[in-house]
């Protein structure tokens, strides 16, 4: 896997941050049926998306330096910032449509409960790329469950987002997996399957309105995310060795 430099991720992450793909002077059409089928969920992704972040940065922070890589903090900041215009996004939309933007919803408090209590880069990466590849099946079926251009335009330039995030955070994945004895890699690898599919199948139940109405039954859903799974977590990509390796390297020289 060719993995790239932390300063290349601070370039592309600024560089995307001065790209604007959302016209906010259409008006949003959304019909009467289409927000009965979307408006909870995309309430609950709107609350999800819009974290502060703090503990994934103490999180890198504490990572950063013990690989002696400062600038993969300034990165992982320019991540969640994404993120967050990402949760305004989606908020400025609500507040057009004079839906509420919510609170509280329980499988965002799941979520920062787990937040809360973790400190490790690995779970941490995990944890993000499950969300981020979840996400991209969520917005891609929002996109469809709506004929509102404005919507539309909001969740494509999302999908664009979470393609370069999903790479960012499969790297790092990659780093971490490629520092581990030859056991622990097995353990980790189904550790990792496993947590994948059991929060994808949350995601589910818990939005299976919205997938619906975007066309996706339970089948096509799985089938969407077993193929993400493979291209994030999946053998081939794990135990690559045809990569470019200088954070390990980096590591390495600390060690
Ligand atoms: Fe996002
Ligand atoms: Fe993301």
């Amino acid at each position: 896997m060719k993995i790239q430099t932390s300063a290349y991720w601070v370039n592309q992450f600024s560089n995307n941050s001065k790209i604007n793909r959302i016209d906010w002077t259409l008006k949003p059409e959304i019909s009467e049926p289409e927000k009965q089928n979307i408006l909870k969920s995309l309430q609950a992704w709107q609350l999800g998306e819009t974290s502060e972040g703090t503990h994934l940065i103490n999180a890198s922070k504490k990572y950063a330096k013990s690989i002696n890589d400062e600038e993969y903090l300034e990165a992982v900041k320019l991540f969640i910032k994404e993120e967050q215009k990402h949760g305004n996004n989606l908020g400025k939309y609500l507040d057009l449509i004079s839906e509420q933007r919510i609170k509280k919803d329980w499988g965002d408090s799941l979520f920062r409960k787990i937040r809360y209590f973790n400190t490790n880069m690995e779970l941490w990466t995990i944890a993000v790329i499950t969300v981020e590849s979840a996400a991209q099946v969520f917005y891609q079926a929002l996109k469809d469950a709506t004929n509102c251009a404005l919507l539309k335009q909001i969740c494509t330039d999302i999908l664009i987002d979470e393609a370069s995030h999903i790479t960012f955070q499969k790297e790092r994945l990659y780093i971490i997996f490629n520092q581990k004895s030859a056991f622990s890699k097995w353990v980790s690898y189904h550790a990792y399957s496993c947590f994948f599919i059991c929060t994808n199948l949350i995601i589910w139940f818990a939005h299976k309105k919205l997938f619906k109405a975007g066309k996706l039954n339970f089948s096509r859903y799985m089938t969407k995310i077993w193929f993400k799974l493979k291209k994030v977590t999946g053998k081939v990509v794990l135990y690559d060795r045809e990569e470019v390796f200088k954070p390990a390297m980096n590591m390495n020289e600390v060690l």
